[in-house]
């Protein structure tokens, strides 16, 4: 009665609140960080029982062959230059048939609210970042992906909580259980790591791709493609236990993706900001930090030098928006093979060296090579992009815009007719 009581107070001083959000009375309850299955993770894997399992709160089933799916969307292009972003978590049958909006009683609005309501403000910061909808609307896409795959999902059924959590905590682990997972499958790293990186122009076999994720991952995972270009890929897992805090077993993807088996484009994300996070798993002594990119649509104007560089990137000249080329490795603008610069320093102040040597500016031109002195340079965020900044200036200019094979030299400032800037992007 004292506990209705309080709640009754709760809501009525919320409600007269001009920020209202419907999560704010949960804080009587349960929240989702608090919430425990209760359940084994040892025990046998969904998908692989030979008998029928009847607690499905510890069980899942029917659908028990978990997919973490993620994109890479190059047009329009979402999320960091440097990271896929996630598509969701989804709970296939065996089979590979599966359940969707499996209780429509359960589609919650305002996730964000939620989100942050019940202690996971840092799920939501990192959604914010790599759980992007293509049209933008992510708020929509999280709440599609939850009613539709996260409300099929037996060990997030509400009956398997404990008594006293929240209303909605069950799609708080679901968002906290993917974000986690999706953090263990950095596949822009794996990729890079066996040299393959987006390129408009490099076509890739369906096999060196696999062999590098596999690499990563230990299994088979499956990538589809569009218009001949790899734009998403699903990671296979049976699970013992709970969603809620089970252990999630890798597997091969039981059917291929719809990739074709060569000619396959890995497209550039011209334009989008670099994070130095990533999905990183990698082992390191420091403690990473996620780069605050601004996300307006200015390219124009320099803001602030941000907070992170990355190690190794490519550079890249953009003209109106555009990328035309970049720079070779002995500091030339071309349309070619773009060389991988060498960042040492902060943002304030770095060195460039490429496989030529040190890169500088002498008399007004940049370029690298072995009797080039080393000059420093900066770096400041332009809307999305990170550009490179010699003596604080951003415009740089040559003679004349490449082609083919042809190369220009890169001299500072915006004398010569052909003026941009130059993007440091992450590689
Ligand atoms: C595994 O358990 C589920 C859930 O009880 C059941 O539907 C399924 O038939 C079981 N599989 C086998 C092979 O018995
Ligand atoms: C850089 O170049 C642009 C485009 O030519 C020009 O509008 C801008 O004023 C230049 N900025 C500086 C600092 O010279």
């Amino acid at each position: 009665m004292l506990a209705l009581t309080l709640l009754a107070g709760l809501v009525g001083s919320s409600l007269a609140s001009p920020f209202f959000s419907p999560w704010n009375s949960e804080e009587l309850f349960k929240r989702a960080a608090d919430i425990s299955s209760g359940c084994s993770s040892t025990g046998t894997a969904s998908c692989t029982n030979t008998t029928a399992v009847s607690n499905q709160c510890c069980f899942q089933a029917p659908g028990g062959q978990l997919l973490q799916t993620q994109f890479w969307d190059t047009s329009p292009t979402t999320g960091p230059s440097n990271s896929w972003t996630i598509h969701g978590l989804w709970p296939d049958h065996c089979d590979g048939t599966f359940d969707s909006t499996c209780d429509p009683s359960r589609a919650y609005t305002d996730l964000g609210g939620l989100l942050t309501a019940q202690g996971s403000s840092d799920t939501l910061d990192f959604m914010n970042t790599y759980w992007k909808d293509i049209d933008g609307s992510d708020e929509s896409f999280w709440e599609h992906e939850w009613s539709k795959h996260g409300t099929c999902m037996s060990t997030l059924d509400v009956k398997c909580l404990p008594s006293g959590s929240a209303k909605g905590a069950e799609a708080v682990i679901f968002f906290n259980t993917v974000v986690r997972l999706f953090k263990t499958l950095p596949t822009y790293e794996w990729l890079a790591d066996a040299g393959i990186t987006p390129s408009s122009s490099t076509t890739h076999t369906l096999a060196s791709l696999t062999a590098a994720l596999k690499k990563g991952y230990g299994f088979t995972p499956a990538l589809d493609c569009t218009s001949g270009a790899v734009n998403q890929i699903s990671y296979y897992y049976h699970l013992k236990g709970s969603v809620i805090d089970g252990t999630f077993v890798p597997i091969d993807a039981p059917i291929a993706g719809s990739c074709p088996s060569t000619g396959i484009k890995y497209l550039t994300k011209t334009g989008s900001p670099v994070t130095t996070t990533g999905t990183s798993t990698k082992t390191t002594t420091t403690k990473t930090t996620t780069t605050k990119t601004t996300t307006g649509t200015k390219t124009s104007t320099t803001t602030s030098a941000p907070t992170g560089i990355p190690t190794k990137a490519t550079i890249h000249a953009m003209q109106d928006g555009a990328q035309v080329g970049g720079l070779l490795s002995l500091g030339t603008w071309s349309t070619q093979t773009l060389a991988s610069y060498t960042l040492t320093g902060t943002a304030k102040s770095f060195t460039l060296t490429t496989s030529k040597g040190s890169c500088g500016v002498s008399s007004g031109v940049f370029a690298c090579g072995s009797g080039v002195t080393s000059t420093k340079f900066s770096a400041v965020t332009s809307g999305n992009l990170i550009l490179l900044a010699s003596d604080g200036e951003t415009n740089f200019s040559s003679d004349d815009v490449p082609s083919g094979s042809t190369a220009y030299s890169v001299n500072t400032g915006g004398d010569d007719s052909e003026v941009y800037t130059l993007s440091i992007v992450s590689a």
